[in-house]
């Protein structure tokens, strides 16, 4: 808890990354966060990890991702017991028995000399599809854990075909559950883009401006658009996404991937009955990607979308507080985990937090807001790098050579200049 003994002073908030006030549209009201904070000047005050995003208040921005660890009433209970800021279900669509999943449907890189059997697990393929739960059953489990969790974050993440009336029905059923928010699902890279659904309609602007309007005008809840990092330019999508009407985009789903092939037999992995099929690719490896990816978007957003209360969610090999810190350095407002928490538990939600506020500690930030977005100004062009570095090295060059005359030394580089001279 944080402390209020000693003398307090006003704190203004870092005005750097992107910052979206609020929207007129679906806002329930809740009051955002203000923009200054009293804290104690002489005491050390505790890291506020909470966050209020698109009108949504969680008490951290640790967001279960869609995936096994949102599958059923079981494992979101233990994740809002455990602690996570929000859960969202694994994706559900309107017709279950269309669904039909393989086994074994997952595959690991590990770390090592050529994948030593040793080796940290570095990367995770799964060629799973949307949820095979008879919608019903789903919905039945959103509507419990509602009632017995009504101030927690519960969001349903929902895919259909290229048809609009099971868009609205779906969104309708959803709605009548209690959840909170709705992520679609616009990128899950196989199987389901057969049937015209996840990344199909994410990598077809087109497509995809048609369904996200069909969409926003249906829904009554803030809606996330999850994005395929599948694509040339993921800021494309992401900017359809938002002027269709999305409050929020989320970034990344899985990347399209082989793992590898069995050198003894020869078969694809993972392997069913002697085939394969490629498959998307998560777990820490992707970290980089991710970062990328939400990088280009977090900059889109800051550009065109800044008058408006929408958010980003960044997701890809989250297993750290640090690896947390760094999305929402880049301006994310929530992070997502799923294979992390398939690796390490619902647990993992506490060692998440306490990394985090030790990161916000040694930097002295006292609430998310503080610093989010503050890494983004220092990316640029490679042209522009080229020009900084080039003026550093003749600045350097200038400093180093000393003064020609006395009629060089001057007032504020006074100091400097001397040192310039100074041959030990
Ligand atoms: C086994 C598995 C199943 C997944 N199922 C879904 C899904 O149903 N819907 C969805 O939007 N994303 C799904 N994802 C993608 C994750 O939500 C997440 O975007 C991706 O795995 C990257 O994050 P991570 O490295 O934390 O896992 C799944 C991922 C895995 C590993």
């Amino acid at each position: 808890m944080s402390s209020s003994l000693g003398l307090t002073h006003l704190t203004g908030l870092s005005s750097s990354g992107p910052s979206f006030p609020p929207s007129h549209r679906r806002y329930n009201g809740r009051p955002r966060t203000s923009s200054f904070k009293i804290v104690a000047s002489e005491t050390i005050q505790e890291p506020d990890l909470s966050v209020t995003v698109n009108g949504l208040h969680m008490p951290n921005p640790f967001v279960i991702g869609s995936g096994p660890p949102g599958t059923n009433y079981k494992v979101m209970k233990k994740a809002f017991d455990e602690g996570w800021g929000a859960v969202i279900a694994k994706t559900v669509s309107l017709d279950a028995a269309k669904v039909i999943n393989v086994t074994p449907r997952y595959a690991r890189l590990r770390a090592g000399a050529n994948g030593s059997a040793k080796g940290q697990i570095i990367g995770w393929e799964n060629i799973e599809l949307i949820s095979d739960r008879p919608l019903e059953v789903m919905l039945n489990e959103f509507k419990l854990l509602k009632e017995e969790y009504p101030d927690r974050i519960l969001i349903a993440s929902i895919m259909e075909e290229y048809n609009k009336a099971a868009w609205e029905e779906l969104i309708d059923r959803v709605e009548q559950t209690g959840i909170d928010a709705i992520e679609v699902n616009f990128s899950c890279p196989h199987g389901m883009p057969e049937r015209k659904m996840g990344a199909a309609v994410g990598q077809d602007c087109d497509l995809l401006e048609e369904v996200c309007g069909w969409i926003n005008a249906k829904a009554t809840v803030p809606v996330w658009a999850k994005m395929t990092p599948n694509i040339t330019d993921i800021t494309q999508p992401a900017r359809v996404s938002l002027r269709s009407g999305c409050e929020g985009v989320a970034a990344i789903n899985t990347i399209m991937s082989v793992m590898g092939i069995n050198l003894k037999t020869l078969h694809p992995e993972p392997c069913v009955e002697g085939y394969s099929t490629p498959g998307g690719y998560s777990s820490k490896a992707v970290h980089p990607i991710a970062l990328g990816k939400v990088m280009s978007i977090a900059q889109m957003m800051k550009n065109e979308f800044q008058d408006g209360d929408y958010s980003l969610s960044g997701i890809g090999g989250v297993e750290t507080g640090g690896d947390a810190a760094e999305f929402i350095l880049l301006g994310a407002n929530t992070v997502q985990v799923c294979t992390g928490v398939m690796m390490y538990g619902y647990d993992l939600v506490s060692k998440l937090c306490s990394e985090l506020k030790d990161f916000m500690r040694t930097h002295n930030f006292s609430t998310i807001e503080e610093f989010r977005g503050a890494s983004l100004q220092y990316f640029t062009t490679h042209t522009e790098l080229v020009r900084i570095q080039q003026e550093a090295i003749r600045e350097r060059r200038a400093i180093k050579k000393g003064l020609q005359s006395d009629k060089d030394w001057t007032g504020d580089g006074f100091v400097k200049e001397s040192e310039s001279m100074v041959s030990n």
